[in-house]
């Protein structure tokens, strides 16, 4: 997939197949993250891949899916929840006021690859971060910014343009796919 198809790919995906995602595609991942853009080049975030499952499923236990349209977009473990977790972490006392943008570039970075090698992936900001951090081996005064599902998508959201800022909301329509509707160009864009 070239850069175009995978940008407009690319959808949060939140019911994936039951299959493991190798060692290999995940350091991949990191990879694509590592590089990212990051403020004064501080590289103040570290990554946590979580996929022995037992560890993933007490991880998946603290998180939260699809607000709009929950549960019905939650997945159940044992049958579509992901294989593996991506943690983005860094030091609480790195008081550097651009970490989240550090963080959205170094995971825009992995969904985006992600989803050129055909993963599907959610980024998570709704979780216990307190009991997921303790849960990871990771030292104290270690904060855990958000979690990035990956796995093999067994769903395929649509992409639709949104009638209006009123009508941004995703929705799941009678035969249980997602459509997600975006603002146009137009409407997002003033040209001075
Ligand atoms: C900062 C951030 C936090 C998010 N947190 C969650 C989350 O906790 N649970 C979830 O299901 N989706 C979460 N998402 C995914 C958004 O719901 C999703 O990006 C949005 O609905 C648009 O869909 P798309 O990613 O397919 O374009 C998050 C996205 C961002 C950028």
């Amino acid at each position: 997939m070239d850069f175009s198809e995978s940008v407009l790919a690319r959808r949060s995906i939140r019911r994936y197949r039951q299959q493991p995602v190798g060692a290999d595609v995940l350091r991949q991942l990191i990879e694509f993250a590592r590089v990212a853009p990051s403020g004064r080049n501080a590289q103040s975030l570290r990554f946590c891949v979580i996929s022995r499952p037992e560890l993933v499923k007490s991880v998946f236990d603290l998180t939260a899916w699809a607000g709009y349209v929950t549960p019905r977009r939650s997945p159940v473990w044992g049958k579509d929840a992901p294989p593996c977790f991506i943690a983005v972490t860094t030091r609480q006392d790195v008081r550097s006021t651009v970490v989240h943008a550090d963080a959205g570039a170094a995971i825009e970075n992995i969904l985006l690859g992600a989803a050129s090698l055909g993963l599907g992936t959610c980024w998570i900001g709704a979780f216990d971060k307190e009991k997921v951090r303790r849960l990871l081996p990771v030292a104290e005064g270690v904060e855990v910014l958000y979690l990035v599902a990956v796995g093999y998508p067994a769903e395929t959201p649509v992409l639709e343009d949104a009638p209006g800022e009123d009508r941004i909301r995703y929705y799941l329509d009678e035969e249980d796919r997602l459509h997600v509707p975006k603002l146009t160009a137009d409407d997002l864009t003033t040209w001075a």
